[in-house]
């Protein structure tokens, strides 16, 4: 099938370097992997400096590309300036930033406490706008064009219960996106987002559908690609095809679009874990503790 092969012509993103957060892991590796492939040099940036590393040899092996791995909490100003200098002082200047770094888990919102709401929101929507102001303040300064894609999900315009704080702050991106477009498009900086569908990663389906801790009986109904009209998941490449598009001048008069790679399925039933009510109160103890432990794992 082509949908699992690379799409673009060689060469389709010389001379660019794209900033992707949280690239270490999961869907920032395959975009990360892909803008390589296609001739950019990357930034990937998030907390663990050691995953980052052994990501950025790997792809740097792979692919002949360049690389650099950043510690860079996004919540955190300082850290999103210091990330930005250090890309400059190796690879000259940052043509394009990928807002991909995310924190999220399922939970009735009743359960968290005020600082679990912040947390996620801070990595999603303070994290999205921290990296936006900084490259974007350089961009105009600079007279540089620019480049943003964000990566959000279809609950940003629908809502979804049981990750109300990640509704929240995807929500806040969406509108990031759109205002942005709106306002910077005369700068030469266009802002877009990706609102993916399932597309299976070790980090969201260890806190999103923690399947060993749900009652067996309904880990076939709650299941991701139960609910697509596709009837299957993402794959990785199909993702990367459009984030590589959208950050290539190939897109050059797109701007302001999110555009939904999801095998149909908010329209099949809109805010995709609203489903979890099935959950019987009883078992959010044991799938909270399993959610903990695999974070603890590393996942
Ligand atoms: C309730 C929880 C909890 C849980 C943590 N908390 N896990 N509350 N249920 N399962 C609470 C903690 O008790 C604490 O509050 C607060 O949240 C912060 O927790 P920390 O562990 O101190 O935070 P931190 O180390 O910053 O970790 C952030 C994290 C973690 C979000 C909790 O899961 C993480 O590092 N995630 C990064 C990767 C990730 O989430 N990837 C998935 C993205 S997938 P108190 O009050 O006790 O101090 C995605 C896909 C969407 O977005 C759509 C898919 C189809
Ligand atoms: P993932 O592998 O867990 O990716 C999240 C990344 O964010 C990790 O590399 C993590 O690294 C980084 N991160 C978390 N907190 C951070 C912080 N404070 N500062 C910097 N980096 C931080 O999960 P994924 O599935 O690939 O998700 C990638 C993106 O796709 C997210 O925006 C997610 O919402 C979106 N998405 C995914 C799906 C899906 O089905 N997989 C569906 C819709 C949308 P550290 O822990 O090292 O910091």
């Amino acid at each position: 099938m082509q949908y699992k092969e690379p799409m673009l012509r060689d060469g389709a993103l010389k001379g660019h370097t794209i900033i992707i957060t949280g690239g270490g892991t999961g869907l920032g590796k395959s975009m990360t992997k892909y803008f390589l492939q296609l001739g950019a040099n990357a930034v990937i940036s998030s907390r663990k400096l050691d995953v980052l590393e052994k990501t950025a040899e790997e792809l740097a092996q792979e692919t002949g590309g360049k690389v650099l791995p950043v510690a860079c909490d996004v919540r955190r100003y300082e850290d999103v300036e210091q990330m930005i200098s250090l890309a400059e002082t190796t690879f000259g200047k940052v043509t394009g930033l990928v807002n991909n770094a995310a924190g999220n888990f399922i939970s009735p919102t009743e359960r968290l406490s005020a600082r679990a709401f912040d947390t996620v929101v801070d990595i999603v929507l303070r994290g999205s706008y921290n990296c936006t102001l900084a490259l974007g303040k350089k961009w105009i300064a600079s007279k540089q064009p620019g480049t943003i894609l964000n990566i959000i999900v279809s609950y940003a315009w629908t809502g979804s219960g049981y990750t109300v704080p990640s509704a929240c702050a995807k929500a806040g991106v969406l509108a990031l996106t759109r205002s942005l477009a709106a306002e910077w498009g005369k700068y030469g900086i266009r802002s877009n987002a990706i609102a993916p569908g399932p597309f299976p990663t070790e980090g969201a389906w260890a806190r999103l559908f923690p399947e060993e801790a749900m009652p067996k009986e309904l880990v076939e109904k709650l299941s991701p690609k139960n609910a697509i009209p596709l009837q299957r998941v993402g794959e990785h490449q199909e993702l990367a095809n459009l984030a590589a598009y959208l950050m290539s001048d190939y897109s050059a008069y797109i701007n302001g679009d999110a555009i939904t790679i999801d095998g149909g399925e908010w329209l099949l039933g809109a805010g995709e874990f609203n489903k979890m009510r099935d959950i019987p109160d009883g078992t959010w103890d044991a799938i909270e503790q399993t959610i903990r432990k695999n974070t603890k794992k590393g996942s």
